[in-house]
């Protein structure tokens, strides 16, 4: 990722988390963070490689991304009196990474933060391009900040273990960038079954950052073009927050924020696409209390929401809409 002095490398391959120190400067004092669903040995294994380290679980899911758990976090790094010259390495999926890195960026200001993300959400997404955040008074990621880790380890193999919605989950956000951005990459994953994806990973993870990391190196901050990687986000969030807690995952949910979004055309590919992966198609949920939460979500401001569309594969348009021309695009998708 290149962002000035806030650049850093993203190595990606097998049986890397042994060797986390000839990625990371580790002669240090380091608190590895993780939940406490994954399979422990991962951390260890990164955990080894530091000078003086601990390991701290949080428990697992969303619920984790809390004031409450932050404010656990920061009290273990003070416990441990990291200094500034320390760090913190997540070692997990999205929940563990954006909690982390809000951790590390407030703690001191500031202090060296490493992403070891281990779903395949985290690896094709949310492990790089520095948004960090934790969810407060019902709104998804609504205390954060942008800091970027210092280096991203990830290491394929631990996907072994990783339950087979969560993999589809995953895979929902490098369709969501492919269908934004990249038609080529939208072809093989449409035309391959999820078995095919994973006996290449690799290949499949880095051309969906590589679609990412344009786009953050053009605008870290949000500014514009960042946006369209919110597409499905905006009712996608607020699916997620009506439908309750770990009923429906976030890939779940933006997969079902996406088709609304779409010209009959795309929709068609991206639906067909979404089943072969066993991404759900159709929302049985209360719909409305989904868009009502949307306008809660901070997605929505006084002069409107920004929508994402998609009238053709590989391509994209920034919108803002009115709030009841977002409501009509989705109750005109998902009926009243
Ligand atoms: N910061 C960003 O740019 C960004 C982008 C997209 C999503 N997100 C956030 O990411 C979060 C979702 O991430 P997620 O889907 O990784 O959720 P998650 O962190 O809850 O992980 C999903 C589940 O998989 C388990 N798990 C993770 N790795 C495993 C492994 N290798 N083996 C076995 N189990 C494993 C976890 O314990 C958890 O139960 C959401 O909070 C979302 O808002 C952030």
């Amino acid at each position: 990722m290149e962002l000035g002095e806030r650049s850093y490398k993203i190595t990606i391959g097998c049986g890397l988390l042994r060797r986390a120190s000839d990625f990371f400067r580790l002669e240090r004092a380091a608190l590895v963070v993780t939940d406490d669903n994954i399979p422990q040995i991962y951390a260890e294994s990164v955990a080894s490689c530091a000078k003086r380290r601990e390991i701290y679980k949080i428990p697992e899911g969303e619920g984790s991304k809390s004031i409450d758990t932050l404010s656990a976090l920061l009290g273990k790094m003070a416990e441990m009196k990291l200094t500034r010259s320390d760090c913190v390495i997540a070692v997990g999926g999205g929940v563990v990474g954006d909690l982390t890195g809000l951790a590390a960026s407030l703690y001191m200001r500031g202090i060296d933060f490493y992403n070891v993300p281990t779903s395949l959400l985290a690896m094709v997404d949310s492990s790089i391009g520095g948004k960090t955040a934790i969810n407060h008074a019902g709104i998804k990621n609504i205390v954060g900040a942008f800091y970027q880790p210092r280096g991203v380890l990830i290491d394929t193999d631990v996907l072994a273990t990783l339950p087979e919605r969560h993999i589809a989950a995953g895979l929902c956000e490098a369709i969501k960038m492919a269908a934004t951005s990249d038609e080529e990459l939208f072809r093989y994953i449409e035309g391959a079954d999820t078995a095919q994806i994973l006996s290449s990973t690799e290949d499949m993870i880095a051309r969906a950052l590589n679609i990412k990391k344009r786009v953050v190196e053009q605008d870290e901050r949000e500014s514009g073009l960042r946006k369209i990687l919110n597409f499905g986000h905006t009712l996608g969030h607020g699916i997620e927050a009506s439908s309750g807690e770990g009923v429906l995952y976030h890939g779940e949910c933006v997969a079902l924020g996406m088709l609304p979004m779409c010209s009959p055309k795309a929709r068609e590919r991206l639906i067909s696409t979404l089943k072969r992966h066993r991404l759900p198609t159709e929302y049985h949920g209360d719909i409305a209390a989904a868009i009502a939460l949307t306008m809660h979500d901070k997605k929505a401001n006084a002069g409107g929401i920004d929508i994402i569309t998609v009238d053709c594969i590989g391509k994209c348009d920034i919108r803002t809409v009115s709030a009841d021309e977002f409501a009509g695009i989705c109750l005109g998708y998902y009926g009243k």
